[in-house]
C-alpha cells in the first residue's frame, strides 16, 4: 500500500523514484501538475498557494524540504521550525476543504519529502561560500539586496529548485511575492535554463495588522511581534507617495525610512525593560525584472520596493516573558510591495 498522510488520501513520496514513478502517467493523462516547494513550517501563505495551484491544477505536489544550501554556516538551519504533524495535519484539512469546494480542479495529491541524500546525491556540498560542488547561481540578480546579506541564499534556492523542478517536472510552480527577489531569480532560471515550466506568484498573506506571514514570525515573541508591522506600515507610506505621482526613487526610499526611523526613535527613548530595538538592513526602490535599484521608477514598468530589518534581541525581559522560538534571537524580516506600472498622465 502506498503510504499516505493521516486522514487523507494524499501521498507520502520519500523518495526522487517515487515521485517520478506517480508523475510518469499525470503527462499521458493529460493531467496539469503544480509543485508547491516550501520547507515545511507551514502558514497561511503557503495554503493560500496551494488553494490556487489546486484551482487551477488536477494535481498539487507541495514539497517539504529544508534545504541546508540556502543558510549559510552560521544561520539558523539548526533552529529553523521543524513542525512536520502541525504541517501535514493542515494539507489533510486543507485537501478535505478543497474537495468539498467544487470550484477546483484538483487536489493536494502528494507531498514530497525527500532526505538530503536523496536531493545531493554525490553528498551535500557545503555551506560556504566557497564550497565546491553542482551549484545553480543566477546572476547578478543573486547577488544584490537578500543576496548581499546572505552570499549562498540565492545560490541554494536556484539550486534546490532546479533539482525538485526536474524531479516533478511540474507544469506551474507556485512561490509566495513575500520573497520578491526570489520569485525573479525562479523566474529567470524557468528562461534562462528553458524549463517548460509556468511560474505563478501569489499575493502576500499577512496578519490583520499587516505583518506579512513568514516561518520565521515564531522567532519574535510578543514584544517584538507587535513592532513589527511598521515594517509594512513604512511600506505602505511609500506605496502611496507613488500612487500621488511620485517616482523618485530617493524621495520613496525617504518615505520608508521616515517611517522606520521615527518609530525606532520612540522605541529608543522608553527603557530597555519596556522597548524592542531594530537595525534596517536596506530599503530599495527596483527595477522589478532585475531587482537593480533604480534611480526613479519608470512608470511603463513600475518597481518592487522592498525592505529588510533585523529586529535585535529584547534587552531585558520581564519575568516569563514570552520571548519567542529558541528564546529569540535576532531576526531579519523582509517584505516588500509591487509599485504597479500606470500610464503616464
Ligand atoms: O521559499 C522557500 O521556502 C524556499 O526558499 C524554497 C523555495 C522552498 C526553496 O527551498
Amino acid at each position: 500500500m502506498p503510504e499516505t498522510i493521516p486522514q487523507s488520501s494524499i501521498l507520502l513520496l520519500r523518495d526522487v523514484p517515487a515521485l517520478r514513478a506517480w508523475r510518469a502517467p499525470q503527462t499521458h493523462d493529460r493531467r496539469l501538475v503544480a509543485l508547491v516547494p516550501t520547507m515545511g513550517a507551514l502558514h497561511a501563505g503557503h495554503l493560500s498557494l496551494i488553494r490556487r495551484a489546486a484551482r487551477e491544477n488536477h494535481h498539487v505536489v507541495v514539497s517539504i524540504y529544508l534545504n541546508p544550501a540556502q543558510f549559510g554556516a552560521s544561520e539558523d538551519f539548526a533552529s529553523y521550525p521543524s513542525t512536520w504533524d502541525a504541517d501535514v495535519a493542515a494539507l489533510a484539512k486543507l485537501d478535505r476543504e478543497l474537495a468539498d469546494d467544487g470550484a477546483n480542479l484538483g487536489r493536494v495529491s502528494a507531498v514530497f519529502a525527500p532526505s538530503t541524500k536523496d536531493m545531493f546525491p554525490e553528498g551535500f556540498p557545503g555551506q560556504e561560500v566557497d564550497s565546491k560542488g553542482s551549484f545553480v547561481s543566477i546572476t547578478p540578480v543573486g547577488e544584490v539586496l537578500e543576496g548581499k546579506s546572505r552570499p549562498t541564499f540565492f545560490r541554494g534556492v536556484a539550486t534546490i529548485c532546479m533539482k525538485l523542478f526536474n524531479a516533478a517536472q511540474p507544469d506551474r510552480v507556485y512561490f509566495g511575492q513575500k520573497d520578491a527577489q526570489q520569485t525573479v531569480i525562479i523566474r529567470r532560471l524557468v528562461r534562462d535554463f528553458l524549463l517548460p515550466i509556468e511560474v505563478v506568484v501569489g499575493e502576500t498573506v499577512r496578519d490583520a495588522d499587516g505583518l506579512a506571514q513568514s516561518s520565521r514570525n515564531v522567532y519574535l515573541g510578543a514584544r517584538r511581534r507587535a513592532l513589527a508591522p511598521v515594517i509594512h506600515r513604512a511600506l505602505r507610506a511609500a506605496e502611496g507617495a507613488y500612487a500621488s505621482g511620485q517616482t523618485s526613487g530617493e524621495a520613496l526610499l525617504g518615505e520608508v525610512n521616515t517611517v522606520l526611523d521615527g518609530v525606532l526613535a520612540e522605541q529608543k527613548a522608553l527603557p530597555p525593560s519596556k522597548r524592542a530595538l531594530y537595525e534596517v538592513d536596506y530599503v530599495s526602490v527596483a527595477d522589478p525584472d532585475t531587482m537593480l535599484e533604480v534611480d526613479a521608477v519608470d512608470p511603463a514598468k513600475g518597481a518592487i520596493l522592498s525592505t529588510a530589518v533585523k529586529m535585535l534581541p529584547v534587552e531585558e525581559p520581564f519575568e516569563g516573558e514570552d520571548l519567542g522560538h529558541i528564546g529569540g534571537p535576532p531576526v531579519r524580516l523582509i517584505d516588500n510591495v509591487i509599485l504597479p506600472p500606470r500610464a503616464e498622465s
